[in-house]
């Protein structure tokens, strides 16, 4: 049962997280920067539970595997993980019939041993498709054909290890347009119920996710996904939920009405879910820009706990030193809530206190 309403946000303080190899127990902290301060097992995934919550990461798996207080976060911190990367088609089947599932499967094996589930992410999109995935050299039937294989092989793979797949990603524009990609040109529209179909063929437990970015608050994306949802479910297409990637900038603020889109969705029957929450900024950070990044990080959050079936809340990424932003937004990063040290910024604590909130 998760709270409904919140009370305000609690005062911001920051702390050192430090931490040991993976193990799920009790989070623990640095000595509280006021030694009077009482000391309490703190840590995201401690708090999110009692709040009713799953709270995740996108995993960046070569950091997973050779940074340990990195490693040590994942497990502490959180209770839900995504594969940033490793579960994209490139890298399941960069040759042709020919399969790399090892990295994914490190994964897979260290939320079990963690005792956190896993997001899919993600089977249908534009981007990071094998170069052999092409329309120079597959035809238009051909394309719909080794989609379908990919689809039933992948979720065959991980099935019953999978929580929810995120199927298709980025489906449509700003303006509520349909993406021109590779899967629309070639297989029309109708390819966004035929991979919720096949995935749903390979695992029926899995729930089955819509997820896109811009698409927080009401707009014209979101009222396409509204209309699309209504096809779906029509159509009795196995779709389960309504995913929000959250990539939000302090310079352009967030929508207020994210709860309300969230409500609409779940009035069709729908579970929602925040799935690649982050909060870049122009550098140099600076005061201001740093408390707009801990609103922004908790009106998202906020959105989810007030909301009826949202049911999980991932960061994409939690720390600077493996962010994706300074890559893509020149003059842009700081987008987590914990920087290149692991030093948990104020959008750290405004999380967990927001939390501490809904699960009282
Ligand atoms: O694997 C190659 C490596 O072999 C090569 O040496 C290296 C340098 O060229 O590139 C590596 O591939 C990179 C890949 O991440 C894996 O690390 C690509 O260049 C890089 O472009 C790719 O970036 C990812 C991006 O999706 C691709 O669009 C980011 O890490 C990832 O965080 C980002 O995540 C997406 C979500 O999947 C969907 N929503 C938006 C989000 C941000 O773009």
């Amino acid at each position: 049962m998760k709270v409904r309403a919140l009370a305000g946000v609690a005062l911001l303080t920051t702390m050192t997280l430090t931490g040991s190899p993976a193990t799920a127990g009790a989070p623990t902290t640095a000595a509280p920067a006021h030694p009077t301060a009482p000391q309490q097992a703190t840590g995201l995934r401690a708090v999110a539970d009692r709040a009713g919550l799953r709270i995740g990461t996108a995993v960046d798996m070569n950091a997973l595997a050779d940074d340990a207080p990195y490693r040590a976060a994942v497990a502490r911190e959180f209770s839900t993980v995504t594969a940033e990367n490793v579960m994209k088609w490139e890298s399941t089947e960069p040759q042709r019939g020919v399969h790399d599932w090892a990295a994914a499967d490190r994964l897979i094996d260290f939320a079990r041993a963690n005792r956190q589930k896993v997001r899919g992410h993600t089977l249908v999109w534009h981007n990071q498709n094998p170069a052999w995935v092409n329309e120079r050299d597959l035809t238009p039937a051909q394309l719909r054909a080794v989609l379908r294989q990919h689809i039933i092989d992948e979720v065959t793979h991980f099935k019953g290890r999978v929580w929810h797949w995120d199927v298709v990603n980025e489906v449509f524009n700003d303006d509520g347009t349909w993406r021109d990609t590779i899967w629309l040109r070639n297989l029309g529209q109708g390819y966004v119920a035929d991979a919720f179909r096949w995935a749903h063929q390979a695992d029926p437990q899995a729930k089955l996710f819509l997820n896109d970015y811009n698409n927080e608050g009401v707009s014209a994306k979101s009222d396409a996904y509204y209309a699309l949802v209504k096809q779906l479910k029509a159509a009795g297409v196995p779709v389960h939920g309504y995913g929000v990637q959250g990539h939000l900038a302090v310079q352009y603020g967030v929508p207020g009405d994210t709860l309300t889109n969230l409500r609409r969705f779940e009035r069709l029957g729908l579970q929602t879910a925040f799935t690649e929450v982050d909060v870049r900024m122009p550098l140099p950070a600076d005061p201001i820009k740093v408390q707009a990044q801990a609103q922004g990080f908790t009106a998202l959050l906020q959105a989810c706990l007030l909301a009826d079936r949202c049911v999980s809340y991932t960061l994409w990424g939690f720390t600077d030193r493996y962010s994706w932003v300074p890559g893509v937004f020149d003059g842009e990063g700081s987008a987590t809530p914990l920087d290149e040290n692991l030093t948990p910024k104020p959008a750290y604590a405004a999380l967990r206190d927001t939390l501490a909130i809904a699960a009282r």
